[in-house]
Parts: C-alpha cells; structure tokens; sequence
C-alpha cells in the first residue's frame, strides 16, 4: 500500500531522532516532577517576618550577596564549611529533597533563603526580599561558563546564546525574571539592588541593606566586611562557595570556575555586534510587552 520510500521518509526520522525525543522527555518528566516536589515543599514553607531572601536570576551575584548577608547578620566568621549551611538554597533544597520545609524550622532568626524563583512563585509573607539585577548580557556569558563547567554543555556560546534569549535554560528568560520582579522595585518590602552597585560601591550598598533589613551593624566593621566579600576574598576561598566543586573533581570538571572573574560589562566584549542587537531586540520586544 505504501511505497517504500514514503515509509523510509516516515520511519527513519523517527529512528533517528526517536532517542533524542526519549531524552527530552524523560527531561521533561524529571522537570515536572522536581517542580510538583518544588510545589508541594513550597506549600508545607512557613515563612516568618524576619526572613530575608536574596532572589536573582543565575549569575548574578547571589553568592556574593549570601556572603553580605552572613557578614552582616553574625560576627563574620567565616569558618562553616560552605555558605549553604548559613543561607540555604531554598528552591534547590525542596525540589530535591535535601532539606525539607520543616527542616528549615530550625534555623535561627533572621533565616536567610537563596533563591531564583520568579516573583509569583517566591513565598509570600511578612518578609523581606533582596532583589539582585545583572547586565543581562553579562549573565548570558556567566551562565554560558557555568554550563560548560558545571552542567557539561557542549555547544558553543551562540548554541547558548540562542537557547538564552528563548529562555530555554534553567529558571527560564531572564527577560521576565527581571522584568517580573522590576515591578515590584518599589514595594516595601523588596530592595532592589544591581550587581554593578555592589561592585561599585559596596560600603553604600552595605548601608542600604543594613537599613532596609533593620540590621545592628556599626560601620567599624566595614573593612573587614569589605575585605571578606571581595571577589579576591571569595575566589581563594572557592570551596566555601560553590558546593559542587568536590562533587566535580571527582568527576573530572573544571575547578575554578564557578567564581569565575566578576567583571561588569564582560558581555558587550563576548557578544557579536549581531548578538548585542539581537539581546536588544528581545530586550525592547518584552518591555513593550509588559
Ligand atoms: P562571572 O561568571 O561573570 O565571573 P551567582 O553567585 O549568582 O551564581 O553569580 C556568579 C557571578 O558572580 C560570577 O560572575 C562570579 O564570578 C561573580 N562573583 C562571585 N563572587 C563575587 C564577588 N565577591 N565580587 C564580584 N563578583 C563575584
């Protein structure tokens, strides 16, 4: 009934790419099944009032500004074994099951959560939300580092990049991370505060946070503060930061590079001029849309 070239045409794509779509959706299972684990963590979570979370899209600072906070809410010793210890990494932890919310009762006030959720999936209460924004373009070539070292990608960035601005990558388009929680820059309760700030000026970025957070901080303990959240500070002291990089070792990853250079601006010198105009493009297509 069929000629044989019509079912050579039918099957052998099918063939071909059928491990491929089996792959992608198991993927797709694994991801639907970390986000009902997510979902259902999220829903058992009791938030507090004194609870902070520093929220931010990947590669935006988030550690650095876990750093901030333990600095500013302990004596500043820096001798637990990894930053998670003291902030955990709330959205990671449930959907994975490494804490559970009740585990989190346990830590003591103020309970300071990293996170990457968007702003309407964040848990809401009488907290307080630390909102980190980066150059976008600057977070592109970050994340596209972080994938090749931490995630084993193997495209080369414009594979990245064009998986980027169709936010087809972890915790999806940057474009409306940023975007969702710009809106709520003005809201009481979010602080909202830009990488290039906390590189520029940290000691006025101290004080805001200081402030908006009602933290008892004299300003004798800048330097020190200053000091220990210097990217120089955090690179030699990588272990504490980047939680994988035994894991990675073991399993012949690149060490040294999840802390990786911290510069502003590293985007505009990596991106082809056509790259800048297609980040503008999507950039302007999704203010105009929101
Ligand atoms: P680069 O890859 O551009 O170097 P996150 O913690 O959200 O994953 O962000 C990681 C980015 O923050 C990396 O950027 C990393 O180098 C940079 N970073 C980490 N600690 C820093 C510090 N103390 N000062 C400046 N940048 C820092």
């Amino acid at each position: 009934m069929f000629s044989k070239n019509l079912l050579n045409k039918v099957t052998l794509p099918v063939l071909k790419h059928g491990g491929d779509l089996l792959r992608r959706m198991i993927g797709f299972q694994t991801e639907a099944l970390q986000w009902i684990d997510l979902s259902s963590g999220l829903m058992e979570f009791v938030p507090r009032p004194e609870d902070i979370f520093i929220v931010t899209y990947p590669r935006s600072g988030t550690t650095l500004m876990q750093m901030v906070l333990h600095q500013l809410t302990t004596d500043g010793n820096v001798e637990f074994a990894h930053i998670s210890e003291f902030s955990p990494f709330l959205d990671r932890s449930l959907a994975h099951h490494l804490q559970s919310a009740s585990d989190f009762e346990d830590l003591p006030n103020p309970r300071v959560f990293k996170s990457h959720l968007g702003y309407p999936f964040i848990p809401k209460g009488a907290g307080r939300y630390i909102y980190v924004e980066r150059d976008g373009k600057d977070v592109a070539v970050s994340y596209f580092h972080f994938y090749q070292s931490h995630l084993g990608f193997q495209g080369n960035f414009s594979d990245f990049f064009d998986l980027f601005l169709r936010g087809k990558v972890m915790y999806g388009s940057w474009f409306e991370h940023a975007a969702g929680w710009r809106i709520h820059q003005k809201d009481n309760n979010v602080l909202y505060l830009q990488y290039a700030d906390l590189k520029q000026d940290m000691e006025a970025c101290l004080q805001q946070i200081i402030d908006f957070c009602q933290l008892n901080v004299s300003q004798q303990r800048f330097p020190q503060i200053l000091e220990q959240c210097s990217f120089e500070y955090m690179k030699q002291n990588e272990d504490k930061f980047d939680h994988i990089t035994g894991m990675m070792l073991e399993k012949g990853y690149q060490k040294s590079a999840f802390i990786r250079s911290g510069k502003m601006s590293s985007g505009k010198d990596y991106l082809t001029k056509s790259q800048i105009t297609q980040f503008d493009q999507a950039l302007t297509k999704y203010s105009l849309s929101h």
